[in-house]
């Protein structure tokens, strides 16, 4: 049972610095990545959340020898991986758990996953990692909740042409063909920045990927993956995550850690809603002096603005003037969280994928919930406008992707506060 919230009182003002983490969907990607892998692999700017804590479990389960070498770093050995069969109790709490299927077929030429789980925005199929992994010569089964797929003769490069551009059957197919025969190449491929990174860990450890970052990646097969050290991205999303919240509170911040190039998407929006941005090398400036103004957002693979940053941008917009439309074109069903925004005076009509904002004076505090990980950031977002203090449930959801979020908003000055339920006392330690 969760026992937490967090009380947020709005109507202050963000200011300061703040250093994001490393990118949650590089990492859950990355982590069982490294059971490809013979010799221990050291992966630093890991972020502290609960995703990653699960996949270490999960990958403990199965014989991974995992090392926490400082507060970002993990050497993670899996040359001795006793079983190619994934928990199910475990897996199905996390979305990501997926890519051990990619990753122990390539390894073992076999793999016994349960079915994913992770936030629900609709139906989450993944036909096309399998349609990638059969090209390959597996066999697939799905079969009591969970995946069966075996290649006992091997795994052949293909060529594919996915039917939808899916970030996770990218990444899936990508990890099964690095160590099969031959040479594969996927066609209409996600561009993500994690799908580069995913593909730049593997070639520092003696992969050869190429294109990874366009819509074509061609995968030559090697014999064998070797230890290594490697960094991952800052994370875009969370980053993100942060402009926004600057852009719906007014203020002045520098962001740091991050890459400014995979934020063009979402600070372009940010400008059109009245935010100024400064970007440097490795850190971006946002204020925020003026009026909040309206937009339209449509949501689309990368390069397009993220379907993870629309709750936020959405509860932004609740706040502008005029009226704002929004077009979710990556999930059936991302819209759930607009109803906590209606309790606490929202202006918003969804009809399918589209919403549309009427942008109102104030927003009221009401007790609201986080219905999945980038909805319940929106919470928070709107939290921090809201007039009174607003109590904010179901925040494992938001702990799943976000390192330390509590304390980085109060340090920009917010007033939030991570409390025991029912008894609203602080916590004397926020994770
Ligand atoms: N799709 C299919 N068949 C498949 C796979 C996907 O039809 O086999 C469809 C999906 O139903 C969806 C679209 O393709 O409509 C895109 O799905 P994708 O496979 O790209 O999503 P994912 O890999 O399951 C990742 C992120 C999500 C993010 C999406 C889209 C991870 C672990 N998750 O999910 O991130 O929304 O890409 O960018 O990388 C989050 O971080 O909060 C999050 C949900």
């Amino acid at each position: 049972m969760i026992l937490e919230k967090y009380v947020i009182r709005g109507g202050n003002r963000l200011n300061g610095d703040v250093t994001i983490s490393g990118a949650k969907n590089a990492a859950v990607a990355i982590i069982p990545a490294t059971v490809l892998v013979s010799g221990p692999c050291r992966i630093e700017n890991v972020p502290k959340i609960s995703d990653v804590t699960l996949l270490l479990e999960i990958m403990r389960t199965m014989g991974a020898s995992i090392k926490v070498i400082n507060d970002t770093t993990l050497e993670i050995d899996c040359t001795f991986i006793r079983s190619s069969k994934a928990p199910y109790d475990l897996v199905r709490k996390i979305r990501a758990s997926y890519y051990l299927i990619g990753a122990l077929l390539g390894r073992c030429h076999s793999a016994e996953v349960g079915m994913p789980g992770g936030c629900y925005f609709g139906i989450r199929p993944i036909d096309q990692h399998i349609k990638g992994f059969e090209a390959l010569g597996a066999n697939v089964e799905v079969k009591n909740g969970f995946v069966h797929a075996n290649a006992p003769d091997g795994l052949h490069g293909a060529n594919m042409y996915l039917d939808v551009v899916s970030v996770g059957a990218t990444i899936n197919i990508m990890l099964a063909s690095v160590l099969a025969d031959g040479t594969t190449v996927i066609e209409n491929c996600a561009k993500e920045p994690h799908i580069v990174d995913v593909a730049n860990f593997l070639n520092s450890l003696g992969a050869d990927i190429k294109g990874a970052g366009t819509d074509v990646i061609k995968i030559r097969g090697v014999d064998k993956l070797h230890g290594g050290t490697y960094a991952i991205i800052p994370d875009q999303i969370e980053a993100g995550t942060f402009l926004a919240a600057v852009t719906a509170t007014g203020g002045d911040v520098r962001i740091h850690n991050i890459i400014p190039k995979h934020l063009d998407c979402i600070t372009a929006k940010l400008e059109e809603m009245g935010a100024e941005i400064e970007e440097d090398d490795d850190t971006i400036h946002i204020r925020r002096t003026g009026p909040l103004m309206r937009t339209n957002i449509k949501t689309l693979p990368y390069p397009g603005f993220p379907t993870d940053m629309q709750p936020q941008l959405t509860t932004a917009l609740c706040l502008a003037q005029g009226t704002s439309v929004i077009t979710e074109s990556v999930w059936d069903n991302r819209y759930r969280y607009v109803n906590e925004l209606k309790r606490m005076g929202a202006q918003i009509q969804v009809d399918g994928k589209i919403a549309i904002v009427e942008g109102v004076d104030r927003l009221t505090a009401a007790p609201i919930k986080a219905c999945d990980l980038r909805a319940g950031a929106a919470m928070i977002i709107a939290g921090l406008v809201a007039q009174g203090e607003t109590e904010i449930e179901d925040i494992e959801y938001i702990e799943r992707g976000y390192e330390d979020i509590v304390g980085k908003f109060s340090a920009l000055g917010a007033d939030i506060r991570r409390v025991h339920f029912p008894d609203a006392e602080p916590l004397a330690e926020a994770r």
